[in-house]
């Protein structure tokens, strides 16, 4: 759905969802994340999905990745 469809669907379909999957595997890895446990998300459709409020989530570097002085 995020690429469209019919003659113009994205042509750079497959390199964007690596680039997106790379992106996402990073802040996964290197982020602990916060999001209010009751936290629905409001989808906006008017050009690609999105969450209509910005969604509401904090990242934070994980403490594993700070180097110790
Ligand atoms: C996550 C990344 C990307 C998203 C979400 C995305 C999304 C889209 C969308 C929604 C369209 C319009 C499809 C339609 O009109 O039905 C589009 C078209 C297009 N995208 Fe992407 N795109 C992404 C990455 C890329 C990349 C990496 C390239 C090139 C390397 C690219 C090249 C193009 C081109 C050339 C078109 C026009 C196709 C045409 O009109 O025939 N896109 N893209």
């Amino acid at each position: 759905m995020p690429f469209g469809a019919g003659a113009h669907k994205c042509i750079g379909m497959h390199f964007g969802t690596l680039e997106v999957k790379t992106i996402i595997a990073a802040l996964v890895r290197d982020y602990e994340w916060e999001i209010p446990g009751d936290y629905r998300m409001p989808w906006g459709f008017t050009t690609i999905p999105f969450p209509r409020d910005g969604a509401p989530v904090s990242l934070r570097r994980s403490d594993r990745l700070r180097v110790a002085r």
